[in-house]
């Protein structure tokens, strides 16, 4: 560096210090070699002066976000789903003063929740008793003892799990009673055998935290057993492809639920997992191509690893999501033609029972069901450091995390779901739970309003207003 006399004033550096700055490249490399040099920092208090306040634009997460990015070099990796303010399910109210609902103890026993779902083509179909499933969550970002958790919960409410990405594992088979088997586009760890034992499939074409993206598990990890069920190198950053190799567009697809109805005896349900970006057309696509039933993702859903910047800008919201398909059954004359699963940001049963009177079939839940099986949103996911074991390949983290124990803190938590379903059903003077509807709600801001076209009620924005059910 160059000095001005005894002043010592720093002035622009010389082409000598700037030789060794590296410049954004793209990584080409294949194997081992396919890993980022510089793994984001763990997340540290940084002592900024937060002269914005709080404002949505300038304050400490924004800066802190740029202060990583420039210690990194690149664009930021990270779990969980998009977090800045959108509009959403808390965005719309039932119009009936529910504050009184829930308070009868036999509620359950006259509440009706069992359905079926997957039947529409001849398949034996998968026997939920509410209408709430785990959301597909791959054994790669969890651990082996956070799946089967989940497993065991799905099972004690009787419901379903979703192994997600990366193969079945024999453990999970036995721990749920109803196993959704998922294929996405880098096929790792599909094959006939689990097919044939798993209680329905689907076809991954994206999800909401990164519509058009394929998974991606960070090289720590890829352990040796990961590597193994998945059919690919130890250690590496995975990126699995982003669209499925065979199938091009909607004519392709079809041949693929045949192939797999064919492959297990057109015996269990087929089904397409959509991350929300142009849902009518999607839809549409989902209903020709005769899938049972659509799982259907918005912008708020969660992952375990993500760029944050396809995670907070890229997709549509969860409820715009929901209209939109309903919308464009609708437009072709076919309302009520095919289950639709809503998920992205359902944290619980009252979300829950506004997506089911908006006209979902039913709703999935990642993120609140990790959550209720310990998971304190550390923020290491992607890294694979969780201090709790959920989403860690590491033993050492891993033996944090008691099974058992957790298992049932994931089922109290469905039943808590089931029981807010069930006393806003009742709440409504309706005794089964597929009578919510439309007429039930309101909604609590102009752009909600706008998206639903429900009508817009600002009045029921008072929480207390809006539900205490318990
Ligand atoms: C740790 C983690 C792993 C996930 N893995 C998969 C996956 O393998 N396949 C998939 O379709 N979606 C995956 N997802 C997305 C979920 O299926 C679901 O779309 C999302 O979590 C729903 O939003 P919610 O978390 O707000 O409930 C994953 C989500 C999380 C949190």
């Amino acid at each position: 560096m160059q000095s001005l006399g005894s002043d010592a004033m720093q002035v622009e550096p010389t082409a000598e210090d700037l030789t060794g700055i590296r410049t954004f490249s793209k990584i080409v490399n294949a194997g081992t070699k396919l890993r980022y040099k510089n793994p984001e920092p763990q997340r540290r208090n940084i002592p900024f002066f937060t002269f914005s306040g709080t404002s949505d634009y300038w304050n400490e997460k924004v800066q802190e976000d740029i202060y990583i990015k420039s210690q990194m070099g690149r664009y930021r990796i990270r779990g969980y789903g998009a977090a800045r303010p959108l509009p959403h399910l808390t965005d719309i109210a039932f119009k009936k003063d529910l504050s009184q609902a829930g308070q009868d103890p036999d509620l359950l026993k006259r509440v009706e929740m069992r359905m079926t779902l997957g039947d529409k083509h001849g398949a034996r179909p998968l026997d939920l008793s509410m209408p709430v499933m785990i959301a597909p969550m791959s054994f790669g970002a969890l651990s082996r003892s956070a799946k089967l958790s989940l497993a065991i919960a799905s099972r004690l409410s009787g419901t379903a799990e979703n192994t997600g990405e990366g193969g079945m594992m024999d453990r999970q088979r036995e721990a749920a009673d109803q196993l959704i088997f998922q294929c996405l586009a880098g096929r790792l760890g599909w094959n006939v055998h689990d097919m044939q034992r798993a209680n329905g499939l689907e076809i991954y074409i994206s999800q909401g935290a990164k519509p058009g993206l394929g998974g991606q598990l960070m090289a720590k990890k890829v352990t040796r057993e990961l590597a193994a069920i998945r059919g690919i190198p130890e250690g590496i950053d995975l990126r699995s492809p982003s669209r499925h190799p065979d199938v091009l567009g909607a004519d392709d697809l079809v041949i693929k639920v045949e192939e797999f109805r064919e492959a297990t005896g057109h015996r269990i349900p087929v089904s397409i997992k959509l991350g929300a970006g142009r849902v009518r057309d999607d839809i549409k696509i989902a209903l020709k191509d005769k899938f049972d039933y659509v799982e259907l993702d918005g912008l708020q859903g969660s992952t375990g690893a993500a760029g944050a910047e396809v995670l907070e800008h890229v997709g549509i919201p969860t409820l715009a999501a929901i209209q939109e398909a309903l919308d464009a059954l609708a437009e072709i004359g076919a309302t009520g033609q095919l289950p639709i699963v809503l998920m992205g940001g359902i944290k619980d049963g009252v979300d829950a029972a506004k997506a089911l009177a908006l006209g979902a079939d039913a709703v999935a839940v990642g993120t609140s069901a990790i959550i209720a099986g310990g998971c304190i949103a550390c923020m290491q996911c992607h890294i694979g450091n969780c201090v709790v074991g959920i989403a860690t390949q590491d033993p050492e983290h891993e033996k944090r995390y008691n099974t058992p124990a957790e298992a049932v803190h994931i089922h109290h938590f469905l039943e808590a779901m089931r029981w807010q379903i069930a006393a806003i059903t009742d709440g409504l003077g309706y005794s089964d739970v597929k009578q919510l509807c439309r007429d039930d709600l309101v909604a609590t801001t102009p752009e909600a309003a706008k998206i639903t076209g429900l009508e817009y009620a600002p009045q029921f924005r008072d929480p207390n207003l809006q539900l205490r059910a318990s």
